[in-house]
């Protein structure tokens, strides 16, 4: 029985992970560490496990197999190389880090301590998008061409456990990334899975619109943006991602080529439509995406815990992390110089 910890105790632990631990019945929750201690107090009381008195504590932790870390983005490089070094295997949300420095350094140190690192890009996982990988290496709609892939909600104040404008979300000093590194990081990821292929050129426009702090002066994060994208095969697209999006949650994903168009999650009645070039359209149920309000099991633990037990390389591994964050961190950096930026 793998023993694993978790640190920081807010939504996607309580909403995900201690959840899907407790599920998986070659897992268990040891213990939890959150800085507002009736945070995991919340958790180990739910789920199991003790509650750590600090981060170093659960990290140096002899017994345990497994940390999962979904604190705030400042700190998953920290503790993620201090785990690994401490022999642990590592389950880190996206976005994997601040920069490609430390992503960089955190895949390093998984190969130096032969220890497993998952990133939770958790979009890869959605039955959808995995159907429609294999759609496109089938060739149904034949060269593709060119995409639009949007994820935009409400805001991730309505999301955080601390659910007001001083979350963490919106500090630059601990979130690094806005709406960006928040769900275009899902985006970068979901199109190189299902492309299967790298982009290597972007061009952005980064905004923040709307979100204020309660003083009332706008974050000092992205929560609007807009960029085009070109793969090393030619595929140019758009990936579009908001906090902003008052109107209802769009998570949607098409994929054009030259014999029709692929979308996700566009029509609410059928996850995956493919409308072909000669006008005929095929549905097919793939069930559905989680939203903010309604979450679904992810399989992520699920997943992680079969990479370690049955020691196989992992799917959503730290290079991958690393290739979706550099998308995102190319675009900043486009947007920033108002230049298109190849890399
Ligand atoms: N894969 C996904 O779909 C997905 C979805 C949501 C969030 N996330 C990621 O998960 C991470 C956490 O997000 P969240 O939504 O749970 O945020 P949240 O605001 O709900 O919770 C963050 C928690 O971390 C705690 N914390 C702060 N500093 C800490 C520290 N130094 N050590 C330990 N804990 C600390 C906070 O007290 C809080 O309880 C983020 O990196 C986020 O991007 C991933």
């Amino acid at each position: 029985m793998l023993k694993a910890g978790i640190l920081g105790c807010g939504a996607i632990c309580q909403r995900r992970h201690a959840k899907e631990i407790a599920a998986n019945r070659n897992c268990t929750l040891h213990g939890v560490f959150d800085p507002v201690t009736e945070r995991a107090e919340l958790v180990a009381g739910l789920y199991g496990g003790k509650v750590y008195k600090s981060a170093d504590e659960l990290l140096d932790d002899k017994d345990l197999d497994v940390v999962v870390v979904c604190t705030p983005n400042k700190y998953h490089a920290r503790y993620t190389i201090k785990a690994l070094e401490n022999k642990k295997h590592v389950l880190c949300e996206k976005p994997m880090a601040g920069n490609l420095k430390d992503a960089q350094d955190m895949i390093d140190a998984a190969e130096r301590s032969g220890m497993k690192l998952m990133i939770g890009q958790s979009q890869r996982l959605v039955p959808a998008h995995k159907m429609a990988r294999e759609i496109i290496k089938s060739g149904k709609i034949g060269k593709v061409l060119t995409f639009s892939t949007t994820f935009g909600h409400r805001g991730a104040e309505g999301w955080s456990i601390e659910g007001k404008p001083s979350t963490w979300f919106f500090k630059k000093e601990e979130a690094i990334f806005g709406a960006m590194g928040d769900i275009g990081v899902h985006k970068a990821d979901l199109i190189r899975y299902i492309l299967g292929e790298e982009f290597c050129e972007a061009a952005a426009i980064i905004a923040t619109r709307d979100k204020k702090y309660e003083s009332g002066e706008l974050i000092d994060v992205d929560d609007n943006a807009v960029c085009v994208l070109k793969t090393k095969s030619g595929v140019v697209g758009t990936l579009t991602v908001s906090w902003t999006y008052y109107g209802g949650e769009d998570n949607s994903t098409i994929i054009r080529g030259d014999k029709g168009a692929l979308k996700i999650f566009v029509n609410p009645d059928s996850p995956i439509l493919i409308e072909y070039a000669d006008k005929t359209v095929e549905k097919i149920d793939a069930g559905t995406i989680q939203t903010n309000e309604k979450q679904t099991d992810s399989g992520v633990m699920d997943l992680f815990v079969n990479h370690i037990l049955e020691n196989t390389p992992v799917d959503i591994s730290g290079y991958e992390g690393y290739k979706a964050l550099e998308v995102i961190v190319k675009c900043v950096e486009s947007a920033q110089t108002k230049s298109t930026v190849k890399f």
